[in-house]
Formats: C-alpha cells, sequence, structure tokens
C-alpha cells in the first residue's frame, strides 16, 4: 500500500510504535492529508554540540548520526514521500582532513548497520552531489545502498554530498547545451523552468514543501537554490543532534498553520471576494 494510504488508515499506536505521550499528542494534532510531500534539512549544529560537552567535534557529528536515524524512520513511518537530507556540502572539503575522513566513516557505518531498517521500512535511498571526488569504497557504500533499495516503493531519501547548489545549476545548464548540441538544435534553443528542473539533480522530486534547518543559523547555505523558491522554511536553535521526533512533528505542525500562497493572495481571497462584494453591494 503507498505510504500516504497507510498513514491515514493506521492509529498513532501502530505508526510510531516507540512514541512517546508527547509525540502521540502531536501526532493527533497533524492533519494527516496535509503533510508535506518533501522535507529538506540543513543539519546544522553537530560541533557546537560537541564543544559544549567539552568532546571533539567528531563526536558531535556520531551524535548526528543518532538524530538522522530517527528522522530518517520518523518521516517514513509518516508517510512523507520524500526527505533530503545535506550532509556534506562542496565547500565542506575546507575541513581538518580527519573531520572529512570521519564523516565518511560514518556515513559507510550508517549505511551497512542501517540497510536491513531501510529495507523494513520500504526507503528508495539515493546521493545527490559530485560522488566522483569521494574515496572509492564510500562511493561503492553509496552505489551499492541505492541498489538494493532500487525497488522500494515507500520513501525517497535523498541525501546531499560534496553538494553545492550553483554547481548544481551550472550542471543541468551544461547537460541541456549538451543534449541540443547532441541533437543538432543549439542554434534555436531556448530554456525553459521545465527543461532546468527536468536536468537538476532532483529531477522527478517535488520541490521541498518544508526546509528545515538545525542550530539557528539563517542561512541557505548553497543547498537546493532553484528548489525551495517557494518552500517553508522553519528555524529551530535546537542542535542538530539533539533533534528528536518531537521537533521534526512541531516543525511539520508549523508547516501546517502557514498560508501557503506562492505569490497569490492565498486563503484570505474568500475574505476579500466577500468584503468586495458587500462593498459593491453598499454602493449600489
Ligand atoms: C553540520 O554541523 C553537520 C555536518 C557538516 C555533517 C552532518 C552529517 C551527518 C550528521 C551525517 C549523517 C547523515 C546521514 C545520512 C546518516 P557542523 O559541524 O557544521 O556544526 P557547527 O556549525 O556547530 O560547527
Amino acid at each position: 500500500m503507498p505510504v500516504l494510504l497507510r498513514f491515514l488508515s493506521v492509529k498513532t499506536s501502530d505508526l510510531l510504535p516507540s512514541a512517546t505521550k508527547t509525540e502521540a499528542a502531536l501526532v493527533e494534532q497533524l492533519d494527516r492529508k496535509r503533510l508535506p510531500r518533501h522535507v529538506a534539512v540543513i543539519m546544522d549544529g553537530n560541533g557546537r554540540w560537541a564543544q559544549r560537552r567539552h568532546l571533539p567535534r567528531i563526536a558531535g557529528h556520531r551524535a548526528g548520526v543518532d538524530a538522522a536515524r530517527e528522522t530518517i524512520e520518523s518521516c517514513a513511518r509518516l508517510g512523507i514521500g520524500a526527505l533530503t537530507l545535506y550532509a556534506f556540502s562542496a565547500e565542506n572539503w575546507k575541513r581538518p582532513r580527519t573531520e572529512v575522513d570521519t564523516l565518511w566513516r560514518l556515513l559507510r557505518i550508517y549505511l551497512r548497520k542501517e540497510l536491513p531498517e531501510i529495507m523494513r521500512n520500504d526507503i528508495q535511498f539515493s546521493c545527490m552531489g559530485h560522488l566522483e571526488a569521494l574515496p572509492g569504497q564510500v562511493r561503492e557504500e553509496l552505489e551499492s545502498a541505492m541498489v538494493s533499495t532500487a525497488r522500494n516503493r515507500g520513501m525517497r531519501l535523498n541525501v546531499a554530498i560534496n553538494y553545492s547548489g550553483r554547481k548544481e545549476l551550472v550542471d543541468a545548464l551544461n547537460a541541456i547545451v549538451e543534449d541540443a548540441r547532441i541533437e543538432g538544435r543549439l542554434a534555436d534553443l531556448r530554456i525553459t523552468e521545465e527543461t532546468i528542473a527536468s536536468r537538476l539533480y532532483t529531477a522527478g522530486l517535488p520541490d521541498p514543501d518544508l526546509l528545515i534547518r538545525t542550530s539557528g543559523e539563517k542561512r541557505i547555505s548553497n543547498f537546493l537554490l532553484w528548489q525551495i523558491a517557494y518552500s517553508e522554511i522553519y528555524i529551530t536553535d535546537t542542535l542538530w543532534p539533539d533533534f528528536r521526533r518531537t521537533d521534526l512533528l512541531e516543525a511539520i505542525l508549523d508547516y501546517q498553520k502557514r498560508d501557503r500562497r506562492f505569490g497569490g493572495l492565498g486563503s484570505s481571497t474568500e475574505r476579500d471576494d466577500e468584503w468586495i462584494a458587500a462593498v459593491g453591494a453598499t454602493n449600489r
């Protein structure tokens, strides 16, 4: 059964079996028919989390993996269609070599350990970014997880690794030009929003409805520059390693309170229409 239908017909206790009372109460408040189809997360604050505990930064990343695991599983069980996590930016190579190597090691351990759970939750794993720059073993592990989960039909888990939003746009435009050159239609080439969207790494996925950023920073950090044009942005001071299911549910509930207007007038239009009709009636 598709994830959303399963979600609509299932009791909270079955949906999130280990839910605490607070979590169950938050799930009850969700409008199950208006879940974000795609949630994107800038996982930030691992270093500060570790620093506050006088621990090395890598301890923050290790704790960050636990937060990622809980978020992935919760999103899948709630019936979110796609989850994109920003794990490593193209700029993160500027970090000390030991930290970068530890991130790769953590990613490999996560994939190896969690694959059975990913399969159980019917999650389709994918990555986006310049993977060719990654160490061979990491790439192999990522590719193997993509192959193993390719037939899954539940949530799409999309992990951004060595990712840059600007590079993604440059890659999309170069691919469009290259297609036109090969097909001999370069002279007449006209680029549209649709052609760009179809050549982004996220082609086929809906744009994120909700973008969550942890640790209170108010930046986009070169993430999904095209796709977040109309995303609802949720910023929390919680550091990523402390981001738990309650935080996710609160973010989704906050999203469901927003009046999404996409440049139009949204739900205020109805009231305006009534007002214009009333003014019209009194002026007649
Ligand atoms: C930002 O914190 C976090 C990262 C650069 C890495 C996040 C990646 C993980 C936690 C790996 C988990 C991913 C999966 C898919 C299992 P920061 O180091 O920039 O924190 P700071 O701003 O406090 O220094």
